[in-house]
Order: structure tokens, then C-alpha cells, then sequence
């Protein structure tokens, strides 16, 4: 007989009733009686006698323990009649045993009990003559053994593997009697079974008496076993009833191969242009994650392997050269050729626009010309042409009609990508419009009048391209100088002056290679009677009245077959007293300072006559 099978998780509380035929004495027992290992345990045991009306004169207890189960061996631990009661000496109970007795039973406690203890009990009544009669109860002692401690193996389980894996290892430690140890994955129990899941078991027994066992769970592990968590469950017997305590969960590293291969671009995010820096990335549904190699798709149709850190592929500073399908695969031979990633990726560009005419066109006044741009992008552009930071057209022509001198300038031509806003470039063209000199103002002929003496300034601009040269033709004076010039890309400017002394006729000659223009300017000099004065402290220089006079004269006689021949239209050129003012300005000033040292300039009262806005009347007097 086992343990087991003598042990049980209920009460025995049979009495035995059954009655001796030879005896008048009967002894009852429970037949078993469980208890705690350290725990007191009390065992009764009642007679009656029949034959003397229950009360015999002699009654003998004795309580013997079964030695050995198979030879039925007894040694005695305790006596008991009228005059002694005796607890043996020199047995396993001497000192840890109490005896209770009245007139129908006796009760044998047992303190701090000890695995030993699990044994029969016999409890022996003897009358003499009156009967003699003995019962046994068998004393079960319990430990329950510590909580199980579960191991998961650390390494990763390949699900490729054919045999089950040792998965985990539980053990549980210093229990009485032997106890059961049950696996359990996601809290359902593991039963063994062929080639799925096998337990090995092993039990030891402590110097203490107790047992500790181990068990190792073996399983044939799956992908999906990579979530789930393993717990051992000790089930073991205690005092009228069977008790588990389940270990924490662990769980298993599951290797298991690649099936899926994804990639993709991490940034940046949306349209990518050239000189951005891309990364792309792979991932795969595998466990270790594997290393992939990257690689882009020739033109040939061959893959042409990339430079790669673990599963980033950065590109640096792209261009339309990086375009093209990109592939991440695992190492050769790991997989099958068709687990891999692929993405197109494309990157978008926008050269540099090209203006056409290029850099400078010349057009002459009124001609038409269609500039065009144009900007090689792999997305639409948007143009946008400029002069002088104003919007003058939209598109990727601009068309410049019967050309004037304002239209000559810069024309920049502005091209983005509205999809991409960041891609953006310019180009320019500029525009010089050729043409003859054009005075600017309505006047062919300016007339003036001015006070003897004053200082009046005569202003000639023209428009033209080239610049035109000015050149003034003076009558009957010789005492002008030219106070301001400027000269520009279309345009000239000049402004000379000089002193009234007679009626002069001047005329602004503007000229360039594509033709003329003219203005005349005739002043009439208003002689100052009372400021005669002033002429006076000329200490009677005769020549000064004499020039003057020549030049009235000269006035007079070339200002009317100038004015004659102009009406007319037939000025003719090179003239006498022509002056070339870009040739000779220096001796003209020479002039003027001589003059002046004269004493004979006067320039207090100066009229600057605009011909843009020339009074017809011509004199304006201060
Ligand atoms: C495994 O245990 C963890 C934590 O103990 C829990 O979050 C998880 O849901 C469990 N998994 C399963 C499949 O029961
Ligand atoms: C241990 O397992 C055996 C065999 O399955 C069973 O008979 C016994 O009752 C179990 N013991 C406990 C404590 O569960
Ligand atoms: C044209 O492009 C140049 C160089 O890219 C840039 O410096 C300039 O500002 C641009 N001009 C305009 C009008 O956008
Ligand atoms: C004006 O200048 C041009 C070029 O120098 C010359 O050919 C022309 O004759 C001049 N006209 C007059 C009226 O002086
Ligand atoms: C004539 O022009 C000169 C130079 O621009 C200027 O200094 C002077 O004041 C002007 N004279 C008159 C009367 O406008």
C-alpha cells in the first residue's frame, strides 16, 4: 500500500461497530485521522464492557505504534491501569506524547508532529476476564511544499526545430507526500502528447523526509507561442482536500523565419526633390530581425546592392539619378527569393530656366519680340515675368509690343512649382530698344524772353538708343557753357547757360546712329534801360559794346535765315559756331572763366527752361 493510495481528502469518521463474538469489550477508532506536519494531533479511542454493566474492576491501556508495515513490528509507548500510568521511556514519543483518560476512553496527543508520525496508532484495552479487545488508527501527516519556481529557457526557440524544445523548467521544493506538478499555457493545462508537448519529471527526496520535484516542459514551439505565457501549477494533498499554487507566467523568445518583407519611406514626408536627404526603411515580420540588404533596380533590369546601416537606407543629397525601384531582400539563401520589400521612389527636379533671347536682345522702336522660358522640371511650373519687381506677364511667353524706350530693361521670368513650392529658379533677359533720338517734350521751337543781362539755362533731353549726343548751335553768342550733362542707357541731358545780351537763337542738335532731332530756342533779349547802371563800371571797355553789337548784328542776321531755313526744315549741318560739346568742353569752360572774369556773366537771375515744360511764352523772369 502507497501513500496515495491510503490517503484521501475526506474525513473518515467510520466507527466500527462491529461485535466480537468471544469478546465483551468493544474499542472504537477512526480508522484515520490528517494533520499538519508541526501541528498537535489528538487520537481518542472509547470501550465499553458488556458483561459487568460497563464498569470492570481491571482495565490495562496500552498504545503500541507499528514499527514495520510489512513485518507488523509494534513497539509499546504507553501503559495504563488503576495504579500507573507510564509513558515508555527510550521511544521516538517519550516526551512528546499526553494521555487523557476517563471512565470510557482514552486520548493520546501527540505534539509538534513529525513525518515519522504517519503511521498506524493501536490502541489495546485490556478487561482480564472481562475482555480484551485493541483498534488502529493510521495518522497521515501533511507539508505543503513551497511555491513553484518556473524557468524559461533564455535562448530563442526556433520553430523550425522538429523535436519539441525544452521550453521551461519548474520546481517546487519540501512537500508531503509527494505532490503534482502541471504545465499550462496561456492558463490552459499542457497535456502531453506525441511530438507536441512532453513533461519530464523527477523527484527527490530531502535529508528532511520531504520531497521536492522538478519537471521540464518540451514543446514544439510556434510562431503564435511568442505571446503566450507558461506556468507550472503544484497540486498536492492537504488535510481533507487537494490544493495548487501556480507559479508567475514566463514567456519564450520564438525565432521564427521571415514571411513578409515591407519598405518604406520614413522622410521626408511628401514630394521629394533633388538634394534632399531620403531614408528609406525595411521591415520585416521575422524574428531575430534580420539584416536586409537594400538595392535599386538598373536600368538593365539587374539590382545593384546599396550601402546600408541594420534596416535604414540613407541617400544622401538625391538626384534625378536616384530615381527608380528600390528593393530590400533578406541575405541569399535565408528565404525565398519572392519575401522582399519594393518601392518606387521618385524625385522631382527643376533646372535652371533658359530665357530665350538669352541675356540681351536689341529691338528697335516699334518692333514686337516674344521672349520665352523655360525650365526642364518632372513636375509643372508656373512663370511669372517681372520688370522692376512689377508683374508684366504670365506663362512661359511674353510678348512686347510696338517697342518704346520704356520698355527697354531687365525682364526676369520667375518659374515655381506649385506642387512643390521649394523648387523655384529665375532667368533674365535684357531688353535695349535702338532707336533715333526722340527731345523729350512737344516743342520744335521754344521762344523766350529775357531781361539784358540775366542768366537763362536751356535744358535738351533726349531719349534714344544709343545714348544721342547733344550738341547745342549757338547765334550770335559765345559766352554759353553747358552746366549739367548726364547721360544714361536711352537718354541724354544737357543744360547750358549763359548771360542775355542780345537776341540769340540756340539750337539742341541730338543725333545718333539711327538719326536726328532738333529744337530751336530763339530768346529775345528785353533791354533794361534802368539798370544801364550796371553796365557802367565796365570802365568804358569799348570792346564789350562793340562785341555786343556784332553779336546783335550776327544775331539779327542769322537768327532770321536760321529761322527761315528751319521753317523750311532744311537746317543744314556743320555749321559754323557748332559745338561738339563732348569734344570740347574743356576749352568751352576755359571760355566762360575768362568770361566771367569780365565781370560780364551775371547769374543771379538764371531761367531754367525745361523744354518738357516750356512756357510758350518763354520768359519767366525772377
Ligand atoms: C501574458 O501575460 C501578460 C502579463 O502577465 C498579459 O498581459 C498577456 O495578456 C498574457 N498573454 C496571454 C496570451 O494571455
Ligand atoms: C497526481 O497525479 C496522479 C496521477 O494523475 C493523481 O492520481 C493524483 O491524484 C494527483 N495528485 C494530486 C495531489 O493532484
Ligand atoms: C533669381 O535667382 C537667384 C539665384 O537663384 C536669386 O538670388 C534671385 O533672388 C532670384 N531673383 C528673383 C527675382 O527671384
Ligand atoms: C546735327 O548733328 C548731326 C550729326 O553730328 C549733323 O549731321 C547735322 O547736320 C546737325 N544738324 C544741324 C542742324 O546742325
Ligand atoms: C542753371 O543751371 C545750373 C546748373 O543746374 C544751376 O546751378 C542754376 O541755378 C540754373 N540757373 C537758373 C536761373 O535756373
Amino acid at each position: 500500500m502507497t501513500l496515495r493510495q491510503r490517503g484521501a481528502f475526506f474525513y473518515l469518521f467510520l466507527f466500527l461497530c462491529s461485535r466480537n463474538a468471544w469478546a465483551d469489550v468493544e474499542v472504537t477508532m477512526h480508522k484515520n485521522i490528517e494533520v499538519y506536519l508541526g501541528d498537535s494531533v489528538e487520537i481518542p479511542c472509547q470501550y465499553k464492557f458488556y458483561e459487568v454493566d460497563g464498569v470492570p474492576k481491571f482495565v490495562m491501556i496500552q498504545w503500541f505504534v507499528v514499527k514495520n508495515a510489512v513485518t507488523r513490528a509494534r513497539a509499546r509507548i504507553y501503559y495504563g491501569d488503576d495504579q500507573h500510568q507510564v509513558v515508555d521511556g527510550d521511544t521516538e514519543y517519550t516526551g512528546r506524547i499526553q494521555m487523557t483518560t476517563d471512565q470510557h476512553g482514552t486520548k493520546l496527543t501527540i505534539k509538534k508532529v513529525q513525518l515519522s508520525d504517519q503511521r498506524n496508532f493501536i490502541c489495546s484495552v485490556n478487561g482480564l476476564s472481562d475482555g480484551t479487545m485493541e483498534r488502529k488508527t493510521y495518522l497521515s501527516v501533511f507539508a505543503p511544499p513551497e511555491a513553484p519556481i518556473i524557468k524559461a529557457v533564455q535562448a530563442g526557440i526556433s520553430v523550425t526545430n522538429e523535436m519539441p524544445s525544452t521550453v521551461a523548467a519548474c520546481q517546487a521544493r519540501n512537500g508531503f507526500p509527494q505532490f503534482n506538478i502541471t504545465w499550462y499555457r496561456n492558463n490552459i493545462p499542457l497535456v502531453p502528447s506525441a511530438g507536441r508537448v512532453k513533461v519530464w519529471t523527477g523527484e527527490t527526496v530531502e535529508s528532511s523526509g520531504l520531497y521536492s520535484a522538478h519537471s521540464t516542459l518540451e514543446y514544439k514551439v510556434l510562431k503564435e507561442d511568442k505571446d503566450a505565457n507558461f506556468s507550472c501549477e503544484v497540486s498536492f494533498y492537504v488535510p481533507g482536500a487537494i490544493r495548487t499554487v501556480e507559479s508567475i507566467s514566463v514567456g519564450i523568445t520564438v525565432h521564427y523565419p521571415v514571411t513578409m518583407v515591407e519598405l518604406w519611406r520614413e522622410s521626408p514626408a511628401g514630394l521629394i526633390k533633388e538634394g534632399d536627404t531620403v531614408e528609406l526603411r525595411c521591415q520585416g515580420d521575422g524574428n531575430p530581425t534580420p539584416t536586409f540588404i537594400f538595392s535599386r533596380a538598373r536600368e538593365d533590369g539587374a539590382d545593384e546592392d546599396l550601402d546600408s546601416r541594420g534596416n535604414v537606407l540613407m541617400l544622401q543629397a538625391v538626384s534625378r539619378r536616384d530615381r527608380g525601384l528600390y528593393r530590400c531582400r533578406l541575405p541569399d539563401g535565408t528565404s525565398h527569393d519572392d519575401v522582399k520589400g519594393e518601392m518606387e521612389l521618385n524625385v522631382h527636379y527643376l533646372d535652371p530656366a533658359v530665357v530665350v533671347p538669352k541675356e540681351s536682345e536689341a529691338m528697335l522702336k516699334g518692333e514686337c519680340l516674344t521672349a520665352s522660358c523655360n525650365a526642364l522640371s518632372s513636375l509643372k511650373t508656373s512663370m511669372v515675368w517681372y520688370k522692376d519687381s512689377k508683374v508684366v506677364g504670365e506663362g512661359n511667353m511674353l510678348h512686347l509690343q510696338d517697342a518704346t524706350y520704356e520698355t527697354a530693361g531687365e525682364y526676369v521670368c520667375e518659374v515655381t512649382v506649385p506642387a512643390l513650392p521649394t523648387l523655384h529658379t529665375n532667368g533674365s533677359v535684357h531688353i535695349v530698344v535702338h532707336g533715333g533720338p526722340q527731345l523729350v517734350g512737344e516743342e520744335q521751337e521754344v521762344h523766350l524772353k529775357a531781361a539784358v543781362g540775366k542768366t537763362v539755362n536751356l535744358s535738351c533731353e533726349a531719349r534714344g538708343h544709343p545714348a544721342p549726343r547733344i550738341t547745342w548751335i549757338f547765334d550770335g553768342c559765345q559766352n554759353w557753357h553747358e552746366v549739367f550733362s548726364k547721360s544714361g542707357d536711352h537718354m541724354t541731358h544737357s543744360v547750358v547757360s549763359f548771360a542775355v545780351d542780345s537776341d540769340i537763337s540756340a539750337i539742341c542738335n541730338t543725333s545718333n546712329d539711327f538719326g536726328i532731332d532738333v529744337r530751336a530756342f530763339n530768346i529775345k533779349a528785353i533791354p533794361l534801360v534802368s539798370s544801364s547802371t550796371h553796365f557802367s563800371p565796365a570802365e568804358g571797355s569799348g570792346v564789350i559794346f562793340v562785341v555786343i553789337i556784332l553779336c546783335l548784328l550776327l544775331l539779327g542776321i542769322l537768327g532770321s535765315v536760321l529761322y527761315f531755313l528751319h521753317k523750311k526744315g532744311k537746317i543744314p549741318c556743320g555749321r559754323s559756331g557748332k559745338q561738339d560739346i563732348s569734344k570740347e568742353k574743356t576749352a568751352k569752360d576755359d571760355i566762360v572763366m575768362e568770361m566771367k572774369d569780365n565781370g560780364i556773366a551775371k547769374s543771379e537771375d538764371a531761367v531754367l527752361l525745361n523744354a518738357v515744360n516750356g512756357d510758350k511764352n518763354g520768359t519767366n523772369e525772377q
